[in-house]
């Protein structure tokens, strides 16, 4: 089948985790704790890093190897991981270093790339897919490294809530489009993380013909992630993202988002929990004769992990897609992936089976098959 060749935009905790479980999943030569074994003929090992983008002075001009574990990134290293002969390249930083960052993200004091220069870097590279691991609140650069691939006719991954994938009539995804460049997002959705669960149960609470009154989702953590996520200027389309992805399993979602009956977020940062994110999830709502129904849950997770386990497919699914020359906003593709897709899904086994039925057109087999669809 060949390489998947992936570009990183963001050498973060997340790109820390999917290099080395690259390696990982190479070492142990089995597919446990994935989502999909094989997707298309794609195989997790078929994923290889052959460029990466930042602005910190601890990673542009490193080799990717080395920039994974640089400060301020904590995802610890848990496989030997060879040298990649990627050095990182200086990125444009707009508006991806907050003010209250500077000290973690340390903007190297080095020439910022124009469009056209990262557009040739990305071609030169032989790029697949651009994944988007940019801090919350990157509006401007995000939507800057999104020209680029789609310029450059590539894919792009949107793994942060800024919404292109899901405003299909965006220029980006107008662009994308015409020189057939996929587009999946917006804002990915962890593997078994506080969106997935809660829209689980809030689901349930559905498809047992009760009804949702209000809940909440109160994250905390430890990383530059939700220290980046203290200003609240930054956090308005992450809770946007969160509780329209809760409340879209409802039959009527508006008068919940109108009443301000969910409320969704990261709501903490405390730096001794590092990669763990707590999420306190509450729930009320009414069920036979009006009775009361009350889910209290507290779930714990290594956050890159399971935002890493969703990735790891994504990346497949993108790269089948442009080989598939299908450019622009793809909602099938994105639905079961990300918590702001471009058609919100009432529940996670609809957008499952749009997936599957989305590939089947393809003509392409996702392993296992978790669920019948017919
Ligand atoms: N479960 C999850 O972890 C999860 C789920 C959904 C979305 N996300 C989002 O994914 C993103 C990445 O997460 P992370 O933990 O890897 O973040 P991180 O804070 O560890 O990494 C961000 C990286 O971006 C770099 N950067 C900042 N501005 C830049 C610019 N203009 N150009 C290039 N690089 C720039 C920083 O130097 C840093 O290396 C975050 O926005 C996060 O909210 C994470």
């Amino acid at each position: 089948m060949g390489d998947i060749r992936v570009g990183i935009i963001g050498v973060g905790n997340i790109a820390s985790m999917l290099v080395q479980s690259v390696e990982y999943y190479k070492a142990i030569d089995s597919n446990e704790g994935l989502i999909h074994e094989v997707i298309g003929g794609y195989d997790i090992r078929d994923l290889r890093f052959v460029y990466a983008v930042d602005v910190s002075s601890e990673k542009v001009g490193r080799d990717l190897s080395e920039a994974i574990l640089a400060y301020p990134n904590m995802v610890r290293k848990f496989v030997n991981i060879p040298r990649l002969g990627v050095t990182v390249r200086m990125g444009r930083i707009l508006d991806g270093v907050a003010p209250h960052m500077v000290d973690d993200f340390k903007p190297a004091k080095l020439p910022e790339p124009s469009e056209d220069e990262l557009v040739r870097e990305v071609l030169d590279a032989g790029v697949d897919v651009l994944v988007n691991l940019l801090p919350v609140g990157s509006e401007d650069a995000t939507r800057f490294y999104a020209r680029v691939a789609a310029r450059a006719g590539v894919a792009f991954v949107n793994a942060i809530p800024v919404f292109i994938a899901s405003s299909p009539t965006d220029s980006i995804v107008e662009l994308a489009l015409e020189n057939r460049a996929p587009i999946l997002g917006d804002d990915i959705k962890g593997q078994l993380g506080s969106t997935i669960v809660h829209r689980a149960l809030a689901s349930l609470a559905r498809m047992r013909g009760a009804k949702l009154v209000e809940t909440y989702q109160l994250n905390i953590g430890g990383n530059t992630d939700f220290k980046n996520m203290l200003a609240l200027e930054r956090l308005k389309t992450k809770k946007e993202s969160k509780t329209l992805a809760v409340a879209s399993t409802q039959d009527e979602p508006e008068v919940l988002l109108r009443e301000e009956r969910v409320y969704a977020g990261p709501s903490g940062y405390i730096p001794f929990l590092g990669n763990t994110k707590i999420s306190h999830m509450y729930m009320r709502i009414k069920a036979f004769a009006g009775s009361d129904v009350e889910i209290e849950v507290k779930l714990k997770v290594d956050d890159k992990a399971m935002a890493t386990a969703v990735l790891v497919d994504v990346l497949r699914i993108a790269k089948i897609l442009k080989d598939n020359k299908l450019g622009g906003s793809i909602p099938w593709a994105s639905a079961f992936y990300f918590k702001h897709p471009p058609v919100p899904v009432k529940s996670d086994y609809e957008a499952l089976k749009m997936l599957y039925r989305g590939l089947e057109e393809l003509g392409v087999e996702a392993r296992p098959k978790l669920l019948e669809y017919y």
